[in-house]
């Protein structure tokens, strides 16, 4: 292992030495593990690193002057709408997919590295339960979906096929993730199948470019961002597992959208037939100002603009038709062909931009007393998974509709939107649609009919509570068996064991 003066004549080298101020008042074992936490800091990428920090935050004023002559919406034929399009369309594009997975070229690839700072808990947000009543959290849906996902493929071919996850955890959910999965039997995944990898970490800086101790022996350091993927792909040769697995096509999407539909069959087989190399699923902005990026074009080149960088007259154009112009809101849903992240790993990484994220970081103060910041006081450096899009050869986005897709868990219950409570109203919303679509009629204690959503208020809760497994049916395909014609009451719980006892009553 590296030594005191080794380690302190890097950090000198990179002028960050203050991070060994509290060197002789610490015990042996946080010395170590400083020590441990210092030496893999190479002193010139530190260097660079802090001074790139602190320039970059006093470069970021606002959105960028002229932007919005330079911006442009995709062109229509690079945009495919799942809701517009004809039944026979969506059919092709939904057998293609279908065909890949069954092939095993389909795998797919969660974010899970990030630290959930807004929801405030203290383990993965995956491990989340938003309170279903099966108490599922988001890692059991996703499991359950990529379980019934390779189900229906694999009846449509005769064939059994697998979808491999990858799961990118960094240092805070690594561990945490691991042993719960462990525990949960991989929701009955094949462990094989379930492929954990961990991104970098950097070090959070002050204003000024000086790294910033969280404790007398802890760096502050926070995951490089969830384009830190491309990095960590490098780093624990996920692309060469692809390979041999045979897999072609990456399913990239965040841990926190209740209502994901991994590997989806209509969006794969939409980016193939297209010949992307990649794509992303977008929904239609809730309203101009609402605060996601814009899958758009900046000079010509697919971009996410942010939506800090539109101003609000750009952000309020219209088009003719009426709908907004810069319409397209990203949901981070990605789709990369294989060949499309090896072009990346191997040539375009380096050029990616760091963004600046400005936070609020406890520190030791000079006295070495924790401070719990009341104002940002630093500045994480991220890359983030979209700015990949400019390097595509073939970019395509995808419109999907929001109440069936599109659900973040992003706040503590206190915040208004994007919740605990308004992702499992979405997801129970929509699963009381589902079983209406496929015949059947809820009742309320006394026996009259209780009415469809289309009624409700859209963000009201639904008249009844339906809970539909995942397993039973992916996305609402296959109820009509178990629900035509039936009359039911809240709570109605369709899980494998109520589907295989309607199924029975049926004969
Ligand atoms: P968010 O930007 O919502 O960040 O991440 P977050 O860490 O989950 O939450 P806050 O901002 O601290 O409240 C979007 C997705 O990107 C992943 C997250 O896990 C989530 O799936 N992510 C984020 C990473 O994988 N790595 C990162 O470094 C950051």
């Amino acid at each position: 292992m590296a030594s005191e003066s080794d380690v302190r004549a890097q950090l000198q080298r990179a002028g960050q030495e203050h991070l060994l101020r509290f060197w002789a008042e610490l015990a042996p074992g946080p010395r170590a593990a400083l020590l441990a936490e210092l030496a893999p800091l190479e002193p010139d990428a530190l260097r660079e690193h802090c001074r790139r920090a602190a320039a970059a935050w006093a470069r970021a004023s606002g959105p960028p002057p002229g932007l919005a002559a330079r911006l442009q919406p995709l062109p229509p034929e690079r945009v495919g709408r799942a809701r517009l399009c004809d039944p026979e369309t969506r059919r092709r594009w939904e057998e293609e997919g279908f065909r890949q997975i069954a092939l095993n070229k389909v795998a797919v690839l969660l974010l899970a590295g990030g630290q959930g700072t807004r929801l405030g808990v203290t383990y993965p947000k995956g491990m989340y339960d938003v309170g279903l009543p099966s108490q599922k959290t988001l890692y059991q849906l996703q499991a359950e979906r990529i379980r019934r996902v390779e189900q229906l493929a694999g009846e449509r071919h005769g064939t059994h096929c697998t979808v491999p996850w990858y799961i990118m955890t960094s240092e805070f959910t690594l561990g945490p993730t691991a042993k719960f999965f462990k525990e949960h039997d991989f929701f009955h995944l094949d462990p094989a199948n379930v492929v954990l990898f961990e991104q970098r970490m950097l070090p959070a800086v002050t204003f000024e470019g000086r790294a910033i101790l969280e404790r007398k022996d802890k760096v502050a350091m926070a995951p490089d961002g969830n384009g830190g993927l491309y990095c960590a792909l490098e780093d624990h040769r996920i692309l060469q597992d692809m390979e041999l697995r045979g897999v072609e096509f990456v399913h990239v999407y965040c841990v926190d959208n209740i209502l994901v539909r991994l590997a989806d069959p209509v969006f794969i087989g939409f980016c193939v037939l297209q010949g992307a190399d990649c794509g992303a699923k977008v929904v239609e902005k809730a309203y101009p100002e609402e605060p996601v990026g814009v899958v758009c074009q900046l000079d010509g080149v697919p971009q996410v603009v942010e939506y800090s960088e539109i101003n609000s007259e750009v952000a309020h154009l219209r088009g003719t038709d009426g709908s907004l112009i810069y319409n397209a809101g990203n949901i981070c849903n990605h789709f990369f062909t294989r060949d499309f992240l090896q072009t990346i790993t191997r040539d375009c990484e380096p050029l990616l931009q760091p963004h600046v994220a400005v936070k609020k970081v406890p520190y030791v103060d000079e006295g070495g007393n924790l401070v719990m910041p009341l104002k940002p006081n630093g500045i994480k450096m991220e890359k983030f998974v979209f700015d990949v899009f400019p390097f595509a050869r073939n970019f395509v986005a995808f419109e999907v509709l929001r109440e069936e897709e599109f659900s973040p868990l992003k706040n503590a219950e206190a915040a208004s939107r994007d919740n605990p409570s308004s992702a499992r109203r979405a997801l129970l919303a929509q699963h009381y649609r589902w079983a209406l679509q496929a015949g059947a009629r809820f009742l309320d204690a006394h026996g009259a009919q209780l009415p469809a959503l289309s009624c409700l208020p859209p963000d009201g809760d639904p008249p009844a509570i339906c809970e539909i497994s995942p397993l039973v049916s992916y996305s609402g395909e296959g109820l009509e068996m178990y629900l035509q014609g039936r009359e039911l009451q809240s709570p109605f719980i369709l899980d494998e064991e109520q589907a295989r006892v309607l199924r029975l009553l049926e004969m």
